[in-house]
């Protein structure tokens, strides 16, 4: 395995407790104060915990914070873009001690970790909210979430002894919940010296599929690597997306050159910089390239549609080893009969098709498939039987 791209700050992290150390955990935690998480905080543990924020060893300390927000660094200058944080409210606060440790709970109650709390700090939204995410707009999802978090933020290492809680058990995608360790694996296993990841939230679409097949043509391999941690409302539910990305897989790409696994992390939609941050994720993997289509990771209007394409001219290879591939603008051209971008097949008025997300969300309630040029069938069908179960909003 030795000829893979090395974790992000060099080791690959594990928090992950087990055995007798594990049980001796669990009976310690009974009488430590008690951190419920958010969706957002549980899914971050878990992605400290399996090693895919590599070099994190928990949540982030002040001067980590500050660091992070303003130069987009670690204290000790490793590129990180977006601060991983434990935010609590005053009461919580109040129960906590520096030099004590913690138990940190799902909001199921399942117990995940204990925490050495290793420093208390004002959160200060004010520096987080305009430098990650380049507004202060509440309108904006991530920057509202942060809003709404707890005025205080709780550094230190994490000892994790539960990754997921006992959710329903289809939506915990077991086996293709492949930590890094594993995926490294995988690609060791079957050869690959180069593989390109692909970040989604979304069912993938024509669009999508074309810069994933481009990648494969120059790597050896593709990591179909969906986000299924807490995503917005209005955001197509990671299950569907997993059955829409496992009939596409099986119809239209090589098994042999593809894997299929899931990323738990949460959306923060914070355009540019969860772009940096979405590929320091891929190269904790074990990826060597990583797809970064038109506005990766954003939402609404707020970042140019290139924006988080160029934020990677700012990094040299000594910041971040895994190469970025960066793809125009893709859609299906009638008169060249099939995908193009503005690099590849000049732009004729009416030729290409383009569809909304409101336009595609009107068809699939209705029960009509996209146009084959937008979407492939079988993965329209999942989306419409599972658009046609839903209650419309507002009945
Ligand atoms: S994202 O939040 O994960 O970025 P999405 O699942 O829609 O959202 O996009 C996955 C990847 O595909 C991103 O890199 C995005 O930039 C890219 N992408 C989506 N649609 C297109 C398109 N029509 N042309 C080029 N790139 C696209």
């Amino acid at each position: 395995m030795s000829h893979l791209i090395a974790p992000h700050g060099g080791t690959l992290v594990s928090r992950l407790v087990t055995g007798d150390a594990r049980e001796a955990l669990v009976a310690e935690a009974a009488s430590l104060p008690r951190i419920e998480l958010s969706a957002k905080q549980a899914c971050d543990l878990e992605m400290i915990a399996i090693g895919a924020f590599s070099p994190l060893q928990g949540f982030v300390g002040q001067a980590d914070f500050q660091s992070i927000c303003r130069d987009m660094k670690l204290a000790d200058g490793t590129l990180w873009p977006i601060p991983i944080t434990l935010a609590v409210d005053a009461d919580v606060k109040a129960t906590l001690q520096v030099g004590e440790r913690a138990a940190l709970h799902h909001a199921d109650g399942t117990l995940m970790a204990v925490i050495d709390v290793e420093e208390i700090f004002a959160h200060d939204k004010t520096l987080e909210i305009p430098s990650v995410f380049r507004t202060e707009d509440e309108a904006h999802p991530g920057v509202k979430q942060v809003m709404d978090e707890g005025d205080w933020l709780v550094g230190g290492t994490i000892h994790v002894v539960e990754l997921v809680p006992q959710q329903e058990p289809g939506e915990q995608f077991t086996e293709h919940r492949l930590p890094p360790a594993a995926t490294r694996a995988a690609f060791a296993e079957r050869g690959w010296k180069t593989v390109a990841a692909f970040q989604t939230r979304n069912p993938i679409h024509r669009a999508h599929e074309y810069l994933t097949k481009c990648a494969q043509e120059i790597c050896d391999g593709l990591l179909i690597h969906p986000l299924v941690g807490e995503t917005k409302p209005g955001d197509i539910p990671a299950d569907v997306r997993m059955d829409c990305y496992q009939v596409l897989i099986e119809n239209y790409y090589v098994a042999e050159r593809t894997l299929l696994a899931v990323m738990p992390a949460a959306m923060r939609y914070a355009g540019p910089r969860e772009a940096v941050l979405h590929a320091i994720i891929r190269q904790n993997y074990g990826c060597t390239h990583f797809i970064v289509g038109r506005d990766h990771a954003g939402v609404g209007d707020y970042y140019g549609t290139y924006d988080a394409q160029l934020i990677f001219d700012e990094f040299t290879a000594a910041d971040l080893a895994i190469t970025p591939l960066k793809f125009e603008h893709a859609a299906y051209s009638h008169r060249a009969q099939g995908m193009v971008s503005a690099k590849t097949f000049p732009k004729i008025q009416g030729d290409q098709v383009f569809l909304s997300g409101t336009k595609v969300r009107e068809l699939l309630q209705e029960g009509q498939r996209p146009p084959a040029e937008f979407t492939r069938p079988e993965v329209a069908d999942v989306l419409i039987a599972w658009a046609t179960s839903q209650v419309p909003a507002g009945a």
